[in-house]
C-alpha cells in the first residue's frame, strides 16, 4: 500500500451545477476557502439544460403565498410546509442575487418577463435568452466563482467514496478522471451537490452525468435517503430516430402549444380541468395512455397555431435542435413522449440541508427535503439550488469552529478485485429495467423483476472498482435498487409514483420512506 496526497480545505463541495457553485459563493462570501469538485467539466449538469426557467414571485401580481399553494398542489399532499414556506420566501431574494452577478433574463424594457408552466396559477417564471436559461444561470455563476481566489474548482474528479468515521464525514476520495491519480480532499463541511439520476432509465432528458452518485456515496455512508420512488417523468421529450431525448420545454405550453395525439386530436381537457397546463405527472400519464390507445409511440406538440417570428425568438434553442432532426417547428407537429428528468427524492436533510451524518451536507437535486413532495413544481429546481445552497452556509459556519477528527493515513489498496463482468452492457440493462419496470407505470409484477435483477447484481455494489464507468454502474446498482424498493413499499399512486394495482392516492400512505444506508 501506498500513502495517497492530500488537501483540506473549509468547505469541500462535490458537483458543480447550481446547487454547487452556489454554495461556493455564498461560502466565499462567508469568508470560507472551498474545493469544488466536479465529476467531468463544469458546463456538463442539468442546470446547463435547463430550459423554461425559475420561478420566483417576482410579478406584479404574485406572492409567495400563490406560489407556495401551487407548490402545495403539485406535489399531491407530500410537500414539507415548512420547507416550502423557505422556497418561496427565500427564493426571490436569492434570484435578485444572481441578477446582481449578471444573469441577465428576459426583460421587455426594464422589466422581467415572466412565462407559465404547468400547474403554475401566475405567469411567474424568469427565463433567459428565450430557452437557455439555465446556461445563462451557469455562465453568470460560473463567471464570479471562477474569479474568486478562495475557490478551487477541480474537474474531471469522481468522488469514489465519502471519508466518514464515527458517522462524522472529513472528506471524499477522488479518482482523477485524466490521471487516473487517487487523492484525498478534506473537508471541515462536505456538501454533495451531485444532481440527479435520470441516467438511470433509458429515455430521459439528463445530461450522462447524471448517474445519481451522490445518493449511492451518501447511502454507502450510512446516510438516510428520503422518497426515493418519485421520479419525475416530463411529458415532452423529443421522439425521432436518431436524436437524443431532447427537453421541450413546459414553457412551449405555457405559450400556447397544445398537445394532440396521433389522430391529431386534443386530449388534455379530458383528463384535468388546466388542460395542457395540469400537473406534469398527470400530463406524462395522460400521453402514455393516449400513445397506448392510439398505438403509437409518441404524441405531438403543436405550435403551428402560434407567430412563427415570435416562436423562434422565445424559443431558440428548441426551433434549432428541432430543424436540426428535420422538423420545422412553426409548421410541423413535434413528436414527444414522457422522459425520466427529475429526482424529487435523495439524500434526506433537514431544513439546513444537513443530512443524518455529521458535517455531510446535500442540497439541489440530490438531496430532499421534501420540498417537492410527490411531484416537483417546474422551475422549482434551480430555486431549491440557489435557496438550499445559501442556507448550508449559514448553518454550516459555525462548525467550522470545532476541530475535525484526526484522520492522517489514507491507503491505495494495491490489491483490487475488479470483477469481469462487461459493465457496459449492464449499465445498459439497468436502464431497460428501471424504463419498463420502474418506470411512470408500475406494478407489484414489474417491480419484483426489478428488484430481483438487482439482488442478482448487488454483489457488485460491493466490489472495489477503479474506472468511472464501473463506478457509475456500481452506484446505479444502488441507487436503482432503492429506487424500485421504495416504490414496491408505497401501495398506492400519488405524484410521479403511480401503481397500476394501486390506483388510488391513500391517505394513509401521507408519509414518507426513509431507508437507511448500513
Ligand atoms: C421545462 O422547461 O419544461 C423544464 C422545467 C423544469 O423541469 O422545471
Amino acid at each position: 500500500s501506498r500513502e495517497l496526497p492530500q488537501q483540506e480545505a473549509e468547505y469541500l463541495i462535490i458537483g458543480g451545477g447550481i446547487a454547487g457553485l452556489f454554495t461556493a459563493w455564498a461560502a466565499a462570501k462567508s469568508g470560507a476557502q472551498i474545493t469544488l469538485l466536479t465529476k467531468r467539466t463544469v458546463a456538463e449538469s442539468n442546470t446547463d439544460r435547463a430550459q423554461g426557467g425559475i420561478a420566483a414571485a417576482l410579478g406584479q401580481h404574485d406572492s409567495p403565498a400563490l406560489h407556495m399553494q401551487d407548490t402545495l398542489i403539485a406535489g399531491a399532499g407530500l410537500c414539507d410546509e415548512d420547507a416550502v414556506r423557505i422556497l418561496v420566501n427565500e427564493g426571490p431574494e436569492r434570484v435578485k442575487e444572481l441578477i446582481k452577478m449578471g444573469a441577465s433574463f428576459d426583460r421587455t424594457g426594464e422589466d422581467l418577463c415572466f412565462t407559465r408552466e404547468g400547474c403554475h396559477s401566475q405567469h411567474r417564471i424568469l427565463h433567459a435568452q428565450g430557452d437557455a436559461t439555465g446556461a445563462e444561470i451557469l455562465r453568470a455563476l460560473y463567471q464570479n466563482v471562477s474569479s474568486l481566489s478562495s475557490v478551487e474548482i477541480i474537474e474531471n474528479q469522481y468522488v469514489v467514496d465519502l471519508l466518514v468515521k464515527n458517522n462524522v464525514c472529513y472528506g471524499a476520495l477522488a479518482m482523477d478522471q485524466i490521471t487516473g491519480q487517487f487523492r484525498v480532499f478534506r473537508g471541515k463541511i462536505v456538501v454533495l451537490a451531485t444532481g440527479g439520476s435520470g441516467r438511470l432509465y433509458n429515455y430521459t432528458t439528463n445530461p450522462e452525468v447524471a448517474t445519481a452518485d451522490g445518493i449511492a456515496l451518501a447511502y454507502r455512508a450510512g446516510a438516510e435517503v428520503m422518497d426515493m420512488e418519485f421520479i419525475q417523468f416530463h411529458p415532452t421529450s423529443l421522439v425521432l430516430p436518431d436524436a437524443p431525448r431532447f427537453l421541450i420545454s413546459e414553457a412551449v405550453r405555457g405559450e400556447g402549444a397544445l398537445l394532440r395525439n396521433s389522430w391529431g386530436e386534443r386530449f388534455m381537457a379530458q383528463y384535468h380541468g388546466m388542460a395542457e397546463l395540469a400537473p406534469r405527472d398527470i400530463v406524462s400519464r395522460a400521453i402514455l395512455s393516449e400513445m397506448a390507445r392510439t398505438r403509437a409511440n409518441s404524441v405531438f406538440l403543436d405550435l403551428t397555431h402560434l407567430d412563427p417570428d415570435k416562436i423562434k425568438e422565445r424559443f431558440p434553442t428548441i426551433t434549432q435542435t428541432c430543424s436540426k432532426y428535420g422538423v420545422d417547428i412553426a409548421r410541423e407537429f413535434i413528436p414527444v413522449a414522457p422522459a425520466a428528468h427529475y429526482m424529487m427524492g435523495g439524500v434526506k436533510t433537514d431544513l439546513w440541508g444537513e443530512t443524518s451524518i455529521q458535517r455531510l451536507f446535500a442540497c439541489g437535486e440530490a438531496s430532499c427535503m421534501a420540498v417537492h413532495g410527490a411531484n416537483r413544481l417546474a422551475s422549482n429546481s434551480l430555486l431549491d439550488g440557489l435557496v438550499w445552497g445559501g442556507r448550508i452556509v449559514a448553518r454550516a459556519n459555525h462548525v467550522l469552529e470545532e476541530r475535525l477528527p484526526e484522520e492522517t493515513e489514507f491507503f491505495c489498496q494495491d490489491l483490487l478485485t475488479t470483477p469481469e463482468e462487461d459493465f457496459i452492457d449492464l449499465r445498459k440493462e439497468i436502464q431497460h429495467i428501471m424504463g419498463d419496470k420502474v418506470g411512470p407505470l408500475r406494478t407489484a409484477q414489474r417491480l419484483a423483476q426489478a428488484l430481483a435483477f438487482f439482488e442478482r447484481w448487488s454483489y457488485l455494489t460491493k466490489h472495489e472498482v477503479r474506472d468511472t464507468a464501473k463506478m457509475e454502474v456500481r452506484n446505479m446498482l444502488e441507487v436503482g435498487a432503492l429506487i424500485a424498493e421504495a416504490a414496491m413499499m408505497r401501495s398506492e399512486s400519488r405524484g410521479g409514483h403511480f401503481r397500476l394495482d394501486y390506483p388510488e392516492t391513500s391517505e394513509r400512505w401521507q408519509k414518507h420512506i426513509i431507508l437507511k444506508g448500513n
